[in-house]
């Protein structure tokens, strides 16, 4: 990954050295920024053309740069291929402590500018605007914020299974499958893949070890924390979940599991509320008649938080500079953060930005973000790239799927997970 980083800067360098000619010609059309990012859900995508739009009004054109892939596992390879071949995109979905990262690759634009105008050290929580920044400049700019630890469930099925109100503790949620199962319903939706699976851990990780010992494993990367009787049991609980969880659902994604919950074919989703957007754009609200969101059970004091952020590239024309710097404006201001993270399902990072048109869940969240700021309630997600950087992270995600696809014990599964981490502790 370092020689990876250095042969990018070279290419990028050379692309901006010699490109002192072409900037007359190309300020006749309206400067053009690539947007690399995976949004490809219809509510993803509805959300996005929010930002295309703003940004067409302010003259610069948004290439839509929606590459496949939930948890962008992929958007961040082909990042990677289009540098090294030379393409600077505008901005690119990173997230978490991967900002650092890309920091040192050099190759990230200084957008202070941006952060300037909507005062972002004053206007943005500590907790996402410290990330934003690389020694000191801001690098990249927050779109949203998303809370994972949600259980979405259809209040028909149940109602149909017996059940009254939604699952509040672990014995309640194993009880409530139970009944669902016997009712002959589908209880949980999910599995599809190992950002999924890694997803669905995530809270029960959280509950199961309180957030002390969540951050021991996911920020610190302590092999003690990690092979421990604590992450057995919040394995044994990953498979519980999966003898609810139909084998066909394999190879599905997290909307066509969304959907299943929203149209009575499944009685349970654990999801970060980018579900809640989904339900929308299916014309159903969370929080109505047909679906509930209730806090993943023994996770409703905390809030496992999701920032989607955009780092920023060094342009080769002042003009596609100056267009970055509007983008990144645009992206905290407070209308364009009140319509995106309405289709989103997400919440604004501006605090002071109203919720007006916003569903119950959503306004679940910030009331449980405020709550959870000051009560040490605040855990970065893991499965979604905030807790440690590429790595470590891969190497949780794939000890999880290698868990719940084999019939690998808890016990080993926990061992090989401690290992893998270590080794991924050296690369970089
Ligand atoms: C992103 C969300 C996105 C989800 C599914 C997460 O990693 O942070 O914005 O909606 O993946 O694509």
């Amino acid at each position: 990954m370092k020689s990876m980083h250095k042969k990018m800067l070279a290419v990028c360098v050379g692309l901006a050295l010699g490109s002192g000619l072409s900037g007359t010609a190309m300020a006749a059309s309206a400067p053009s920024l690539s947007v690399i990012n995976w949004w490809t859900a219809g509510s993803e995508a509805k959300a996005m053309h929010v930002l295309v739009q703003m940004m067409k009004a302010k003259g610069v054109n948004i290439q839509n740069d929606a590459i496949a892939g939930g948890g962008g596992a992929q958007a961040r390879t082909i990042l990677k291929t289009r540098l090294m071949e030379g393409q600077i995109p505008g901005a690119a979905q990173i997230k978490g402590v991967e900002i650092q990262q890309w920091g040192h690759t050099g190759l990230l634009a200084n957008i202070d500018a941006a952060a300037q105008a909507e005062d972002w050290n004053k206007n943005v929580p500590a907790v996402i605007n410290d990330y934003m920044k690389y020694k000191g400049n801001y690098v990249a700019a927050p779109m949203d914020l998303h809370r994972l630890n949600w259980l979405w469930y259809n209040r028909a099925i149940l109602k149909k299974s017996g059940i009254a109100t939604a699952p509040q503790t672990w014995p309640e949620l194993m009880a409530d499958l139970a009944k669902v199962k016997a009712a002959g319903f589908t209880p949980m939706a999910g599995g599809g893949n190992g950002w999924m699976i890694a997803t669905e851990f995530d809270p029960i990780a959280l509950e199961t070890g309180g957030p002390t010992w969540y951050k021991d494993v996911f920020v610190k990367l302590n092999p003690k924390a990690i092979d421990s009787p604590t992450m057995v049991k919040a394995l044994e609980r990953l498979r519980a979940i999966e003898a609810y969880t139909p084998k066909s659902l394999a190879g599905r994604t997290w909307n066509f599991d969304t959907a299943l919950v929203a149209h009575g074919k499944a009685a349970f989703q654990i999801m970060g509320d980018w579900a809640n957007g989904q339900f929308e754009f299916l014309h159903v609200t969370p929080g109505g008649p047909q679906v509930g969101c209730v806090a993943f059970p023994g996770t409703a004091k905390e809030f496992i938080y999701n920032v989607d952020s955009f780092i920023f590239f060094r342009q080769n024309t002042p003009e596609k500079r100056a267009a970055e710097i509007k983008l990144a404006e645009t992206m905290v201001s407070p209308k364009f953060q009140l319509l995106f993270n309405k289709y989103k399902g997400s919440i604004p990072d501006l605090m002071n930005v109203s919720l007006n048109g916003y569903n119950a869940c959503q306004k679940k969240s910030r009331a449980q973000f405020l709550v959870a700021r000051k009560d040490n309630g605040l855990v970065p997600s893991f499965s979604q790239n905030m807790s440690t950087y590429g790595p470590p992270t891969g190497a949780f995600i794939d000890s999880l799927d290698k868990f719940y696809t084999s019939n690998e014990s808890p016990q080993a599964a926990a061992a090989a997970m401690a290992k893998r981490v270590e080794v991924a502790k050296s690369q970089d």
